[in-house]
C-alpha cells in the first residue's frame, strides 16, 4: 500500500479527490493519506472532513495533517499537488485587473494566467525539491496546479528530471459532456486530440470505432457541449458561468466545423464577446469564494457541530481522473488519457521540446505521447503564438525580465495592443508584490 501526500491539503477540492480514493482502494490501496499546506488555519478547517470521508470507508489508513513538509513528504510514494499560490484574493487580482482595461479577465487564460504563472513556477519548484529530498526515489508528483501550461513549462526547463506529471481535468469533463450527449460512459469514448493546455481541440470521438463527432456537432449547434444531465452531476459545471463556457464553444465550432475545441479557446477566439459579458465587479473568484468555498466551510462547521457531515463536495471527473492516471502511474497500466507532456515529435510541426496536450499512455516511467502528426497551419500558428507567450513568460520569471514579461503579455491573444499590455503588466507588478520575483 502506498502513501499519498495531498500538496494543498487545504483546498476545497481535497475531500472530492479523497473520496475518489476511497472508493477506488482496490486498484490503488493505500497505507497513509497526508495533508500538506502552508496555510495551517485553513488546512485545519478542512481536515475533519477529510477524515471523517476516510473512516467512512478505511478504519486502517494511516491520516496525517501537517505543514512540515518532512512529515508530509517522507517515503512518500505519491504526492498530488494542487497549489493556488496567493489563494482566491490574488485569483481575484488575475480577473479584475485585466477587466478594467477591457480585456479577458480569467485565471489561465490572458493576463491572469500570466500573471498567475509568474506567481506559481518558483514555489512548485520549491515542492519538487522537497519531494526530492524526502520522499521515495521512485515518488511521483501527480500535477494539478494552475496555470498548468506554464507550470508545466517551467518545471521541464528548471527541473527537466523531475517525475512529475502535469494533468488538467478540462479534456475528461468535455468528454464526460459528450458521453452525455451521445448517451455512452466517459469511459467509452477514445479522443483524438492536439494542442496545448487549456488550447487544443479534439479531432475524433471514437465509440467502438465509430466516429461520432458528427453526431456531437448536430447537438452542440443547439445547446452547446452541455446536456442538462452533464450539469447535474458536476455542481460546479452547474454554475452560471460554467453553463455559458460550455455554449459558447456553438460559435467557434460553427465557424471551424472540422474540430471540436477546448471551451478554453473562446477567450482567445472571442475575446471582446466575453469581456461583454463579464462584470468586472465579481468574476468566477468572486462567485467561487461565495459559491464552493463557503458551502464547504459552512459544511466543516456543521459537521464540528453536530457530527453529521452534509454532502457539500463532489467526487466528478476532477477526482476520478486524478486516480486514474496514479494507477495507471503505479501499476505501469499504459492506459490512454490525455496529459501535458513534451513533445518529442508526436506533433510534427511544433518544437521538438514543447509541452503540449496530447493522448498518451501512462507509464510507471511517465506518459508516452501517441503521434499526432502535422497540424493545419491555422492550428499550427495560433498555437505557436499561445506558445511563444508562455515560454516567455517563463524566461521573464527565471531571469526577472521586465522586458520578456512585456513581450509575452503582447503575444498574448487576448490583449489587443502593447500599450494594453503595457498597462495590465504594470497594474498587476503592483498587486504581486508579495509573490513575483522582481522584474
Ligand atoms: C477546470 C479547469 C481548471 C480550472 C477550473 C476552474 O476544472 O481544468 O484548470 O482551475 O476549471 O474552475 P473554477 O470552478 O474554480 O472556476
Ligand atoms: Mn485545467
Amino acid at each position: 500500500p502506498f502513501i499519498l501526500s495531498i500538496a494543498g491539503g487545504g483546498s476545497t477540492y481535497t475531500p472530492g479527490i479523497v473520496k475518489s480514493l476511497m472508493v477506488r482502494l482496490q486498484d490503488f490501496p493505500l497505507a497513509e493519506i497526508r495533508l500538506y499546506d502552508i496555510d495551517e488555519a485553513r488546512q485545519n478547517t478542512i481536515a475533519p472532513v477529510v477524515e471523517k470521508v476516510i473512516r467512512d470507508h478505511s478504519q486502517s489508513i494511516k491520516f496525517t495533517v501537517t505543514s512540515d513538509p518532512e512529515v508530509a513528504f517522507s517515503g512518500a510514494h505519491f504526492v498530488f499537488a494542487q497549489m493556488r499560490v496567493g489563494q482566491y484574493k490574488m485569483r481575484e487580482q488575475d480577473e479584475k485587473i485585466p477587466l478594467r482595461h477591457g480585456v479577458v479577465g480569467q485565471e489561465t487564460c490572458g493576463p491572469g494566467g500570466l500573471a498567475y504563472g509568474l506567481r506559481t513556477i518558483l514555489p512548485m519548484v520549491e515542492l519538487i525539491d522537497l519531494v526530492d529530498r524526502y520522499a521515495h526515489e521512485k515518488a511521483w508528483i501527480v500535477n494539478y496546479s494552475n496555470p498548468a501550461a506554464i507550470v508545466a513549462e517551467g518545471v521541464r526547463r528548471l527541473r527537466p528530471n523531475a517525475r512529475v506529471l502535469n494533468i488538467c481535468d478540462m479534456p475528461v469533463a468535455a468528454m464526460r459532456n459528450m458521453g452525455a450527449i451521445l448517451g455512452v460512459d466517459r469511459r467509452k469514448l477514445e479522443v483524438d486530440y492536439f494542442g496545448l493546455n487549456h488550447f487544443g481541440w479534439f479531432t475524433r470521438v471514437l465509440v467502438d470505432g465509430e466516429d461520432k463527432l458528427p453526431e456531437l456537432r448536430k447537438h452542440i449547434a443547439k445547446f452547446g457541449l452541455l446536456t442538462e444531465d452533464a450539469a447535474k452531476t458536476d455542481p460546479q459545471h452547474s454554475d452560471p458561468s460554467w453553463v455559458k463556457t460550455w455554449r459558447n464553444i456553438k460559435p467557434i465550432m460553427d465557424n471551424f466545423p472540422e474540430y471540436l475545441p477546448n471551451p478554453y479557446l473562446q477567450y482567445y477566439l472571442m475575446p471582446n464577446q466575453i469581456v461583454e459579458h463579464q462584470n468586472p465587479d465579481y468574476t468566477r473568484a468572486n462567485e467561487v469564494m461565495n459559491g464552493r468555498e463557503k458551502k464547504l466551510f459552512a459544511a466543516a462547521e456543521e459537521y464540528k457541530r453536530t457530527g453529521i457531515l452534509p454532502d457539500a463536495f463532489h467526487v466528478g471527473v476532477h477526482g476520478e481522473f486524478i486516480v486514474d492516471v496514479a494507477c495507471s502511474l503505479a501499476f505501469n497500466l499504459r492506459s490512454r488519457h490525455l496529459v501535458m507532456v513534451e513533445n518529442r515529435g508526436a506533433i510534427t510541426n511544433l518544437p521538438y521540446d514543447a509541452v503540449v496536450e496530447v493522448p498518451a499512455y501512462i507509464t510507471s516511467e511517465g506518459p508516452e505521447p501517441i503521434r499526432v502528426g502535422q497540424v493545419p497551419l491555422f492550428h499550427q500558428t495560433l498555437l505557436q503564438q499561445q506558445l511563444a507567450s508562455e515560454q516567455l513568460l517563463v524566461e521573464a520569471t527565471i531571469e526577472g525580465s521586465y522586458e520578456k514579461a512585456l513581450q509575452a503579455f503582447t503575444l498574448n491573444r487576448t490583449v489587443p495592443t502593447m500599450e494594453h499590455a503595457k498597462a495590465i503588466l504594470d497594474e498587476m507588478i503592483e498587486a504581486n508584490s508579495d509573490y513575483w520575483p522582481a522584474l
